[in-house]
């Protein structure tokens, strides 16, 4: 269908669907064991229900923000999403020029399929700021060199995951017949990739023994990540490698999320990686409406965001009025690239530009700041 005939999310997604490769598809959409963490991410949307104010002037409703101090038209960031190119040949560089013209902020994956400096050369210019994704490699010297080189190309902040040591389980993904040698040319395209220590089978024995290690595409791109990481030690460690603001990505309860705060990082983004890691994680939405309530203090020392499952502007919303800055979005942006190119990703910010306009006049709220816990309400009941 013709790009202008899109309406939603939902609607790319279907696109996209329609044109990846079955491998692609599955790499993108699957997640780990029974796939409930990424669909209940999802359905914790439709607990929270709005108690919307009328009467309030909106004439001039403004969605725009600022994430870490750099601004953002709405309230929304690109979370990095490995393998652009799977699903389209310009693959990261579509994600780059599409939120650098809606002026909204990427955070690139360290397994993106396109080099950190090509990436930042798609931009539509220099002072478009980019956050990088990382993945600590056990080896803190090779740590520290990606770091360092993040920083030369001018990417603007450090998102660590954390909730990756190991890969998750997505069947799916492994169904489709990924060869690791396929997974290498993809990512290796990349830059920073370990590729001599990527398990190779090469006859029945070996295969045999290794098949319990077969992991698809996510067991060839984790495989030398930090396991030992601890608060104390390595956020420190990144403190004393990078001048750039930090964040941990793949926080999953509340507990974490303080001692998140107190070792001092700058953002916390509250996630389970779109459910692809442990499944039956708790949902992003309910740990922030639990931090929320209980520790509101914490919103003030640091910033907070989530994904998972983000969709519809009232999702955005719902994380606004529960205290996040802005929210992440993985698997919208890939289908919409993949779908239309970098006018997919233009396409795919408008909408949801529009939705959350529309949804913060209609609650009555004229910016981000009107956005407040007492405008939604956590139900105990499921809508159908
Ligand atoms: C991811 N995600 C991810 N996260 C990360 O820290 N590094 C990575 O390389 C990747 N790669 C990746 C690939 C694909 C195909 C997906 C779908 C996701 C997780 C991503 O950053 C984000 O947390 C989720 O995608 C958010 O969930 P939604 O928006 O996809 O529902």
């Amino acid at each position: 269908p013709s790009i202008s005939k899109i309406l939603s999310l939902y609607e790319m997604e279907d696109v996209a669907k329609s044109l990846l490769s079955n491998k692609a598809w599955a790499y993108y959409s699957s997640a780990t064991d029974e796939e409930i963490a990424r669909v209940e991410n999802a359905r914790a949307f439709s607990r929270f229900f709005f108690n919307a104010r009328v009467m309030r002037p909106v004439g001039n409703c403004d969605p725009s923000t600022r994430i870490l101090g750099f601004k953002s038209s709405i309230p929304v960031f690109v979370s990095g999403a490995a393998l652009a190119k799977l699903g389209h040949p310009l693959g990261e560089a579509n994600i780059a020029q599409g939120a650098g013209m809606c002026n909204i902020i990427q955070m690139v994956s360290s397994n993106a399929s396109l080099s950190y400096a090509q990436i930042a050369e798609a931009r539509v210019n220099p002072s478009q700021p980019l956050f990088f994704q990382l993945y600590k490699h056990k080896d803190d010297k090779v740590a520290e060199q990606r770091v360092r080189e993040v920083e030369r190309l001018g990417y603007n902040a450090i998102f660590l995951t954390v909730d990756a040591i190991v890969p998750g389980n997505r069947e799916r993904d492994v169904r489709a017949g990924w060869e690791q040698e396929e997974v290498e040319q993809v990512a290796g395209e990349g830059e920073g990739k370990s590729k001599a220590d990527l398990p190779r089978q090469r006859d029945d024995m070996k295969e045999l023994e290794s098949s319990i290690d077969i992991k698809g595409t996510a067991g060839a791109l984790i495989v030398n990540d930090d396991v030992n990481m601890t608060w104390k030690k390595t956020i420190p460690w990144l403190r004393s490698v990078t001048k750039l603001p930090i964040c941990v990505k793949g926080v999953q309860c509340v507990e974490d999320a303080l001692l998140a705060a107190e070792a001092g990082c700058d953002g916390i983004l509250l996630s389970n990686h779109g459910g692809r890691q442990l499944d039956y994680s708790m949902p992003p939405l309910e740990i922030l409406y639990k931090l929320r309530k209980h520790h509101p203090e914490v919103f003030t020392k640091t910033e907070v965001y989530l994904d998972g499952g983000v969709r519809r502007g009232t999702d955005v919303l719902k994380a606004l009025c529960l205290g996040a800055t802005a929210v992440g979005m993985g698997r919208p942006f890939l289908y919409a690239q993949s779908a239309y190119g970098a006018a997919g990703v233009v396409k795919a910010i408008r909408i949801l530009e529009r939705e959350i306009v529309m949804g913060m006049q209609l609650i009555g709220a004229r910016s981000v700041h009107d956005l407040v816990p007492e405008m939604v309400e956590r139900v105990d009941w499921q809508p159908v």
